[in-house]
């Protein structure tokens, strides 16, 4: 199973959208694929039609009480699964103390790495234990950003969290790519940004993927009838956005 982190601590920046866009295309392509969704915002959970109330055991219950990880797991849809952390995680920084607190998602995605070919981690917007907790457990992370000055300013912070992740807990740690979403290159301004987040790029030893991801009203209208853009809106330029970039991804592997 390869696994692998969306993370940005910068709100908004279509972590979430990708990350469920990501599964859905690689489900397309016949991977076998869970997720696992860290954000205690729990909006991944929900775009894939989890009624939170009724989930018996979160990642939460995983982590404090040692349930199989397996019990946890919910099918979507063959060969297509979800871990839900759930909102109780939201404390996570402060309940989890213990020595080896970083290697808790990492210990758990043990149990299942012979059941899937992919496995895809959204996290919250901030550099907490969850977000240790994913990077830890990940061969790669892709960093979706928006163009923006906060965005670009924003990565030398994420920059010096997956130095230590890997220094102490995980040295094989890649970055496939940082992934320029919700984005148009009508503007100069815009394209500028674009030249900068290229340079951020190389400071990080990683690449802008070329494959770019436009703002799209038909995201959103996907998102709001708990559905994908490959169901909704198969024709759309959006869609297109998302299948060159999964198939850039792959190309990378
Ligand atoms: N390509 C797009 N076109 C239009 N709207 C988009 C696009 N991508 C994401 N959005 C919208 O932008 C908002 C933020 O997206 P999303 O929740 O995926 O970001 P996030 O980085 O996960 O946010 P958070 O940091 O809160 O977890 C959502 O309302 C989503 O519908
Ligand atoms: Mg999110």
């Amino acid at each position: 199973m390869q696994t692998i982190t969306l993370t940005n601590q910068k709100g908004g920046v279509a972590k979430t959208t990708t990350a469920h866009i990501l599964a859905t295309g690689l489900h397309n392509r016949n991977y076998k694929i869970l997720i696992v969704d860290l954000d205690p915002q729990c909006n991944l959970s929900y775009s894939c039609g989890i009624d939170m109330m009724k989930v018996e055991h979160t990642l939460y219950d995983v982590f404090k009480e040692n349930i199989p990880a397996k019990k946890s797991i919910i099918s979507i849809k063959t060969g297509f699964s979800i871990i839900s952390g759930g909102l109780t995680l939201a404390g996570a920084d402060m309940e989890f103390m213990q020595t080896g607190r970083e290697y808790m998602l990492r210990e758990t995605l043990k149990e299942v790495l012979d059941d899937y070919d992919y496995c895809i981690i959204d996290t919250p917007p901030t550099l907490g234990i969850l977000t240790v907790n994913a990077l830890t457990a990940s061969q790669s992370i892709i960093i979706p950003m928006t163009a923006d000055a906060y965005s670009i300013q924003g990565l030398s912070q994420l920059q010096g969290l997956i130095k230590n992740v890997r220094k102490y807990c995980n040295s094989e740690l890649d970055i496939a790519g940082l992934l320029l979403t919700r984005y148009s290159d009508r503007t100069v301004i815009s394209r500028d940004l674009k030249r900068y987040i290229e340079e951020a790029a190389e400071r990080l030893e990683t690449k802008l993927f070329q494959s770019t991801i436009r703002e799209a009203v038909a995201v959103r209208e996907s998102q709001l009838v708990v559905s994908d853009i490959f169901t909704e809106s198969p024709k759309s330029k959006v869609a297109k956005d998302y299948n060159d970039f999964i198939d850039e991804f792959l190309k990378g592997r």
